[in-house]
């Protein structure tokens, strides 16, 4: 018997089960993360010097959610999709209950690349794509015992995806992607000619 213990977790769903529904909300969104971005001369400069090519709002308003009712309206649907990730991690909601605290917008211009990191003082994070050109950059995850493996047996060129150390996760119009905050992520470069639009976010229990 082989018992596979200690997983990582990574989940994906589209936001709204109604396509059309999902369709008009998107739209919706857009519209605010381009507003957003136009009104943000803060953040633009900030993403001048700390996000070349790109803009975040990352640094300037991580409370969108606060700031916006489509906002609102997405933190409220993301809730529902939180609550069913961490329900499979045992989490005890009764006693910890999970809310949104940062949500902020990323655009990536051509060739933009957003390098490895984790998302420290959050619990759960995760991203609701809004616009994702055909051929866009994936969500790129790192094993988190990487460090681990010094002497540990090559791979085969073929190998599962439950083996692997570095998986791709498509990004896809209108899906949500959640994961543990401590899971370690990039963003290969974006190498289609139109930006990727999306919004990053963050759960926590304290
Ligand atoms: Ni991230």
């Amino acid at each position: 018997m082989i018992h596979k213990f200690f997983p990582t977790s990574v989940y994906v769903a589209p936001l709204l089960s109604n396509p059309r529904q999902l369709k008009s909300f998107l739209k919706e969104v857009k519209s605010d993360v381009l507003k957003i971005r136009d009104f943000d001369l803060e953040g633009q400069d900030w993403s001048d010097s700390h996000y070349p090519g790109g803009y975040t709002s990352y640094s300037s308003i991580a409370e969108l959610h606060q700031f916006s009712s489509v906002f609102a309206e997405l933190r409220d649907h993301l809730d529902q999709h939180v609550k069913k990730f961490a329900r499979t991690l045992d989490a005890d909601l009764k006693n910890y209950p999970l809310s949104m605290t940062e949500s902020w917008v990323n655009i990536m211009p051509p060739m933009c690349v957003h390098t490895g990191h984790i998302h420290p003082n959050a619990s759960i994070s995760g991203t609701f794509y809004v616009e994702t050109p055909k051929g866009s950059s994936p969500l790129k995850f790192e094993d988190p015992r990487l460090s681990s493996f010094m002497g540990a047996v090559p791979k085969k060129p073929q190998v599962k995806d439950m083996n692997r150390h570095f998986i791709c996760v498509p990004a896809i119009e209108g899906q949500v992607t959640l994961f543990e905050s401590w899971l370690r992520h990039e963003v290969p470069p974006n190498t289609t000619q139109k930006d990727r639009l999306s919004i990053s976010f963050n759960y926590n229990w304290f």
